[in-house]
C-alpha cells in the first residue's frame, strides 16, 4: 500500500473526531424518513420530536441533570456565546464583572473582549507554568458586582484540567452571603470523553458541550441550564427549547449526539486508560530520544489524550506538513489570524517564549489509535526534526 493510500494515522481529536459508525447508524433515518420538523403537532412531526425527547434523556443521564435543564445549540461557541451575553443581559447591575482565565477558547475570549468594550469588567486570571488555576485566585477576584465565573474544564491546547469542583465550592460559599448570586459556568467540550462531568458534584449552573468532539457530528451542542439560573435567550424567533434558544432543532444532530453521549459513558474507563498508556509512550520516548524537546503544561493534570510538546529551534509548522507528508495528522502552537502566524495565546500564558510556542506540536489521541500508530510517529519523527535542525537559521 503507498503512502496516499494508507488510513491517516490521526492524532489531531481535539480538533474533531469521526462520527461514531453506531452513532451514523442512529442519525440517518432522521435525514429522509423521520424528517418532520419537531414543532409540528402532526405523526411527522412527533416521530421528531420523540427522539429529540430520547437524546436530551441520554445527555440529561449523562450529566445527572432534569430534562428540562438541556438546551440544544449549534454547538459550543453558541453555547458559550448564549452564556457570557444571556447571563449579562439578564443581570440587573450597573457594570458587570465576569471572572474568567487567560487560557480559554477563543470563542470565550474573543466575546469577553466583545463585552469589554461595551462597558463590562472583565478579570482575565493567569495560569501558573503548568498551566493550572490557582483557586484562592477565584476567591480573590470576586467582587460585589461579579455575575459571573467561567472558567474551562479541560483545555484544548494544552490539556491541562482545572479544579471545577473546587472552585464550584468557593463559588457556592460566596454566594450563601451575597444577595446577587455569582453564576457559574464550564466549558466542558475537551473534558467531556474523559472526566465526570456530573453538574451537581462540578457545582455548575451553567455548562457546554460539542458533539464532535466526542464521536458526534458537527453544527450541534448543548448548554446545560440549572433550573432558575438567570439567562436571557441571544436568539430569538421561536419558542424552542423551553422558550430559550429559537430556531429549528437539528433533529440528526441532536440524535447523533444523544447517542455519543451514551457510548462515551458506557467507554470512558477504558478509552481513558488505553489512551493514557499510548500518550505516556509518545511522550516518554520523544522526551529521551529527542534532544532539547520539553512538554508543555502538566504532567499530573493533563487529559489521557493529550501531548503537546516543544522542539527548540525549529518551527513547528515545518514539522506538521513532514508529518503530514508521512500521514500523520497533527496540529501546532501557532493560530493563523489575518494570514499571519500567531503563537498561541495558552501557550504564552504558560511562559514558553513565542519562538518556542511556534515550535510546539499537538497530539492528540482517540478511541482508535493504536501502538503500531505511536509507534510510527516514534519513527518517523525524529530524523523529521534532525533535519529540520540542520536547515534551521535558528540555531
Ligand atoms: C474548549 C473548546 N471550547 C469551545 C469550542 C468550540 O466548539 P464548536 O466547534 O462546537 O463551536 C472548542 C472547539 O475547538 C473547544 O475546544
Amino acid at each position: 500500500m503507498s503512502r496516499q493510500d494508507a488510513p491517516p494515522i490521526y492524532l489531531d481529536h481535539a480538533a474533531t473526531t469521526p462520527v461514531d459508525p453506531e452513532v451514523f447508524a442512529t442519525m440517518k433515518p432522521y435525514f429522509t424518513e423521520h424528517y418532520g420538523n419537531p414543532a409540528s403537532i402532526h405523526t411527522v412531526g412527533q416521530k421528531a420530536i420523540i427522539a429529540v425527547d430520547e437524546a436530551r434523556e441520554q445527555v440529561a443521564d449523562f450529566l445527572g441533570c432534569k430534562t428540562g435543564e438541556i438546551i440544544f445549540t449549534s454547538g459550543a461557541t453558541e453555547s458559550n456565546n448564549f452564556v457570557l451575553k444571556g447571563v449579562l443581559a439578564a443581570a440587573k447591575i450597573q457594570k458587570p464583572h465576569i471572572i474568567t482565565s487567560t487560557i480559554e477558547h477563543p470563542c470565550i475570549l474573543d466575546t469577553c473582549q466583545h463585552l469589554e468594550k461595551r462597558g463590562v469588567e472583565v478579570t482575565y486570571l493567569p495560569v501558573d507554568k503548568e498551566g493550572v488555576l490557582n483557586t484562592k485566585s477565584v476567591q480573590e477576584a470576586i467582587k460585589e458586582n461579579t455575575v459571573l465565573v467561567t472558567i474551562i474544564y479541560a483545555n484544548n491546547e494544552i490539556g491541562t484540567i482545572q479544579p471545577i469542583a473546587e472552585i464550584g465550592e468557593i463559588i457556592k460559599k460566596a454566594n450563601q452571603e451575597r444577595k446577587n448570586k455569582i453564576i457559574f459556568h464550564t466549558d466542558a467540550v475537551q473534558a467531556i470523553q474523559y472526566l465526570d462531568c456530573n453538574v451537581k458534584k462540578l457545582g455548575v449552573d451553567l455548562l457546554s458541550l460539542s458533539g464532535h468532539k466526542f464521536y458526534g457530528p458537527k453544527g450541534v451542542g448543548v448548554l446545560f441550564v440549572k433550573e432558575g439560573t438567570l439567562i436571557e435567550k441571544i436568539q430569538h424567533g421561536g419558542h424552542q427549547e423551553y422558550n430559550k434558544r429559537a430556531g429549528t432543532l437539528n433533529v440528526p444532530g441532536i440524535v447523533g449526539l444523544g447517542k455519543a453521549t451514551e457510548l462515551t459513558s458506557k467507554n470512558r474507563v477504558a478509552d481513558s486508560k488505553k489512551q493514557q498508556k499510548l500518550r505516556d509512550l509518545l511522550i516518554n520516548s520523544i522526551l529521551k530520544n529527542i534532544p532539547d524537546s520539553h512538554l508543555n503544561g502538566s504532567n499530573k493534570h493533563r487529559l489521557p489524550n493529550n501531548a503537546n510538546i516543544r522542539f527548540d529551534k525549529i518551527e513547528g509548522e515545518s514539522i506538521m506538513l513532514h508529518l503530514d507528508f508521512e500521514g500523520i495528522a497533527v496540529s501546532t502552537g501557532s493560530a493563523c489570524t489575518s494570514g499571519t502566524l500567531e503563537p498561541s495565546h495558552v501557550l504564552l500564558a504558560i511562559g514558553v517564549a513565542k519562538e518556542q510556542a511556534h515550535g510546539s506540536i499537538r497530539f492528540t489521541l482517540g478511541k482508535d489509535t493504536s501502538e503500531a500508530d505511536i509507534k510510527k510517529v516514534l519513527e518517523v519523527l525524529p530524523p523529521i526534526v534532525k533535519k529540520l535542525r540542520q536547515m534551521s537559521p535558528l540555531k
